[in-house]
């Protein structure tokens, strides 16, 4: 008899015929509507394999339900959506899609630091509304980015990938890290710093690490006072790591320049969200690894880690490896 699984959303064919050729699939074949939670929570007590996204929260309720499961690929590199714990306790592998999306979410970090840096967003609009009446010398003047000091706070594949295009900029580079990364020091010229003193010398502050319970409201109103008045901060990386009540504060009260935001506290974010009303925050919804290619590499990807853990191989991006080796060892 066949394993099988629950997909969550739809997904290209050719990566679901993959899955299909092994298992029983069910699939939620919709583009745009996550999966309702009783339909979740009553599929899951009947699959050995979970291919899920970020927008299900994988909790321990959840997982109670979840006799025969094996694998839970997640088709994101964060994981924070799953109770890793949990899992790990009964001896459910987890997984992630890393990699692939690096290079792809540092195209975009970048590009929404140039965008909030020199107000593209403002000035289309400012166009299209039929305000443009002349040129003259401060319309939509924005900050400088060659030459510029950024702080990258997080400094995984995706910071190592942003450190990179700063080069080409010209850029002093700060960055803020649990370890430090000799490689990055020596290759790019990254001078590793406090987090304090990051925050005081950059012009462009960079949110790349990962949420956990340690990063939860890492950036809060005492931070933003700390920052430079021309300081643009950029989160790329979860919500709740920045403050959102306490950067609409900065951001009023002229603590800090502009904010690029791809990430919220709750997504989608209510488009009556305060953070919204600000003409110097540009916002994007969470869009950071969103190429074609990149995010067909993301599906195919959490698919071979599915496949391979349900077929008794070693996935090839397992997140709680320690903990699910000692239980299926235990
Ligand atoms: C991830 O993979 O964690 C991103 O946030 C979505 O691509």
């Amino acid at each position: 008899m066949k394993l099988k699984v629950l997909v969550t959303r739809k997904i290209p064919e050719p990566i679901l015929e993959k899955i299909r050729n092994d298992c029983d699939v069910f699939v939620w074949d919709n583009e745009d509507t996550p999966i309702p939670r009783e339909l979740l929570e009553s599929k899951i007590s009947d699959v050995d394999g979970l291919f899920c996204l970020l927008t299900e929260s994988i909790n321990s309720e959840l997982l109670e339900k979840a006799s025969k499961l094996k694998v839970i690929s997640n088709m994101a590199v964060g994981y924070n959506n799953i109770d890793i714990d949990a899992a790990s306790k009964k001896g459910i592998m987890v997984t992630n899609t890393p990699d692939v999306l690096t290079e792809t979410t540092a195209d975009l970090t970048f590009a929404l630091l140039m965008a909030t840096a020199r107000r593209l967003v403002e000035a289309s609009d400012f166009l299209r509304k039929g305000e443009w009446q002349t040129w003259s010398p401060n319309l939509l003047t924005g900050q400088d980015i060659y030459g510029a000091t950024i702080g990258i706070i997080g400094m995984g594949r995706i910071g190592e990938a942003v450190a990179r295009r700063t080069k080409g900029f010209n850029m002093n580079l700060l960055y803020h890290n649990r370890s430090r990364k000799l490689d990055v020091e020596q290759e790019l010229g990254a001078t590793y710093v406090t987090l304090a003193q990051l925050l005081r010398e950059s012009d462009f502050i960079v949110v790349m690490t990962p949420y956990s319970a340690e990063t939860k409201n890492l950036i809060t109103y005492e931070h933003f006072k700390m920052m430079k008045e021309n300081a643009i901060l950029i989160n790329m990386a979860r919500g709740g790591i920045v403050n959102e009540s306490d950067l609409y504060e900065a951001l009023v009260n002229g603590e800090i320049w502009g904010a690029g935001l791809d990430v919220f506290e709750q997504e989608p974010v209510p488009t009556d969200h305060p953070l919204l009303t600000l003409p110097n925050v540009v916002t994007l919804p969470h869009i950071g690894s969103a190429s074609i290619s990149t995010r067909f590499k993301m599906a195919n990807l959490a698919a071979d880690n599915l496949l391979r853990a349900l077929n008794g191989e070693e996935p090839i991006n397992l997140v709680n490896k320690s903990h699910s080796q000692t239980q299926s060892e235990g």
